[in-house]
């Protein structure tokens, strides 16, 4: 084991599992073996991660019998027929129910890993190893697995938590400028949800993050997968609070699906989505203008967009916005911001005031 370690706990009973955070977990046989019941394990990665860490990952599962599968890089691999590529390298290598997949890479490996683990032989075990920011801080934990559809947005997939999540915050330093960027809108969420003291650290120590300092880069990591933890704790199946998870989901999902999944990260949805968000909640009459510019002056910093494509119009994010797991009986329900630090779910909203944050997004009227 080595130095700089941050363990906590996603507390689900006797389906509880630690995450670790630190340096050089990558490598270390300690942090994999207590998780792995049988002799095989399954590492599944991609073309961009498999030169970087598969070697390491691999060294620290010299112990076991391991195959790995290599899925093309990329949002738009994220489909049922890509999966299948896992599905046959569990197959051919005579993966039985005692195996472990281990999920080396993004969140796109993260969720296909995961979900493959969840309907292989009707369940098997696997491991997160996330290796990008918005990963570390948010898909790899709390078990949400799946994929994409061509009509929809993460609409096949299942709940299956990992035994474990290994956060080897040194596989930061590859990681590209604009993907770094992305998984900050999701650090950035977990303060406007319901962390205001965090959203307040995160302004103060915006500069130190661009810069990746090291610590204050696991200290983020650690008080996001905290804010999760003790969500996805009170709500695995998202049968309430969890659903404030989506803040700026709803219209990102829409600006990712419209895109082909293939202009816009994540995270650059998301923020736009949590600005769209964040000027609908100033027109319910919850956050004032003045807090509404507070929000756009972090996503500013961040490098993060406000504005939704020009290529979309409104018919469309209509379109695409039905097509999300919020949706109750053909109604939106939107995240919406009482007040930096405290989010809402609301089913409740005068149809025009949509209209309106949509126009003005779409058009840029409103900053
Ligand atoms: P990603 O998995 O596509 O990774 C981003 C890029 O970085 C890819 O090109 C990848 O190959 C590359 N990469 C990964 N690690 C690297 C490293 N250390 N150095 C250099 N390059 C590296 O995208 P992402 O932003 O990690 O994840 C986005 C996905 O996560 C979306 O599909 C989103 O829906 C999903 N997601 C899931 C949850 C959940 O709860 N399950 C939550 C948030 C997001
Ligand atoms: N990223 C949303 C969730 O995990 O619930």
């Amino acid at each position: 084991m080595e130095h700089n370690l941050q363990i906590l706990t996603v507390d689900l009973g006797e389906r509880s599992y630690p995450i670790y955070i630190g340096q050089q977990c990558l490598h270390d046989p300690a942090y994999f073996q207590p998780h792995i019941r049988g002799k095989k394990v399954l590492i599944v990665t991609n073309t961009t991660v498999a030169p970087l860490y598969l070697a390491q990952c691999q060294r620290a599962l010299e112990k076991f019998q391991v195959s790995t599968c290599i899925l093309p890089d990329g949002e738009t691999y994220k489909n049922l027929q890509e999966l299948n590529q896992i599905f046959i390298g569990l197959l051919q290598n005579h993966c039985d129910r005692q195996s472990t997949l281990i999920a080396l890479g993004g969140g796109v490996v993260g969720d296909m890993t995961g979900f493959a683990a969840a309907v292989y032989q009707r369940g098997v075990d696997f491991i997160q190893v996330p290796t990008t920011l918005l990963a570390q801080v948010d898909s790899s934990v709390g078990g949400k697995t799946g994929v994409n559809h061509t009509l929809g947005k993460n609409m096949i997939g299942a709940f299956h938590q990992p035994r474990c999540v290994i956060a080897d915050t040194d596989t930061l330093s590859t990681l590209d400028e604009r993907q770094y960027k992305s998984g900050l809108a999701e650090v950035i969420k977990y303060g406007l949800i319901q962390d205001e003291a965090f959203f307040v650290w995160l302004e103060t120590h915006m500069d130190a993050l661009l810069a990746r300092d090291s610590t204050v880069v696991a200290e983020a990591i650690f008080r996001s997968c905290h804010n999760k933890a003790m969500v996805v704790a009170r709500d695995e199946r998202e049968e309430g609070a969890r659903a404030l998870l989506n803040l700026g989901h709803t219209f990102g999902h829409a600006i990712e699906s419209a895109t082909g999944y293939s202009q816009w990260l994540h995270g650059e949805a998301v923020a736009t989505g949590m600005m769209m968000a964040a000027l609908m909640s100033h027109k319910m009459g919850w956050l004032s203008i003045a807090t509404v510019f507070r929000i756009r002056a972090i996503l500013v910093r961040a490098g993060l967009p406000l504005f939704p494509p020009e290529s979309m119009d409104l018919e469309q994010f209509y379109t695409y916005m039905q097509v999300d797991k919020k949706v109750v009986d053909g109604q939106i329900r939107l995240i919406l911001l009482e007040k930096i630090g405290q989010a809402v779910v609301c089913a409740q909203y005068d149809a025009q005031l949509l209209k309106q944050t949509l126009s003005e997004s779409l058009a840029r009227t409103w900053a």
